[in-house]
């Protein structure tokens, strides 16, 4: 039942580096599913959370780890599947064809958008390309505040883009930047917090939409 998620965005800081590491751990301690990060983007941070993590848990983290450049990701996550149930590729912004390898290697492509114009303009092309690739996309509203007009524009977008949007949508919370520098994620921090019960509920339908 292996699967790839890859997420992408063109855009920078839109919270795909949170959203991985956030998934990876529901996948791995509320699944029990062997789950590998796979980061592509030459910043690191995803490698920066890693070791803060495995530094603060030891033997107690139970998340995988691995690094590939983009146009190797493909080899990478085909080579982790054979050893684990979820592997999710975290990529850089400004992915363009050097992101198509790990594209094509997905089985889901998690594109997540902050409710914003310039998110909006900036998604088109991941679409473009994901769809080309005709892959399962799920969009992913992001940073959201409960109040502001610009969700309606998003779900807009989504819908004349005629792609799937997930149903959860992430509030804009602050747990999810602390947890971050502590190389945790919300689900280790809360236990019925927003945060916590939204990750929870992406999963869900991630889970349903690959039927895992
Ligand atoms: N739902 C959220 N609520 C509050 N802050 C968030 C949320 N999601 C992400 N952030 C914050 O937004 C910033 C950018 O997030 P992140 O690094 O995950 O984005 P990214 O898409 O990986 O960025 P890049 O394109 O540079 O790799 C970080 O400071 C992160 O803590
Ligand atoms: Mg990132």
């Amino acid at each position: 039942m292996s699967k790839v998620i890859t997420i992408a965005q063109q855009k920078g800081g839109s919270g795909k580096t949170t959203i991985a590491t956030n998934l990876a751990t529901v996948f791995s301690l509320k699944n029990n599913f062997s789950t590998t990060l796979l980061d592509t983007d030459p910043q690191g941070s995803l490698g920066k959370w890693f070791i803060t993590r495995k530094e603060k848990l030891e033997d107690k983290n139970t998340l995988q780890f691995k690094t590939a450049s983009l146009w190797g990701a493909q080899y990478e996550a085909k080579t982790l599947k054979e050893k684990c149930d979820i592997v999710i590729i975290d990529t850089p912004p400004k992915i363009e064809a050097d992101g198509r390898p790990a594209i094509e290697i997905a089985d889901l492509v998690l594109i997540p958008i902050s409710p914003s114009q310039v998110d909006f303009w900036a998604t088109e092309s991941i679409i473009e390309l994901a769809k080309r690739e005709k892959k399962e996309i799920l969009i992913l509203i992001n940073r959201a505040n409960a109040k502001s007009k610009l969700i309606k524009e998003a779900v807009k977008f989504v819908k004349d883009m005629e792609v799937k949007k997930a149903k959860t949508i992430l509030g804009n919370r602050q747990i999810f930047v602390s947890s971050m520098g502590l190389g945790l994620t919300v689900v280790e921090k809360q236990r019925t917090g927003k945060g916590c019960l939204e990750m929870l509920s992406l999963a869900k339908e991630i889970k349903s939409l690959l039927q895992i």
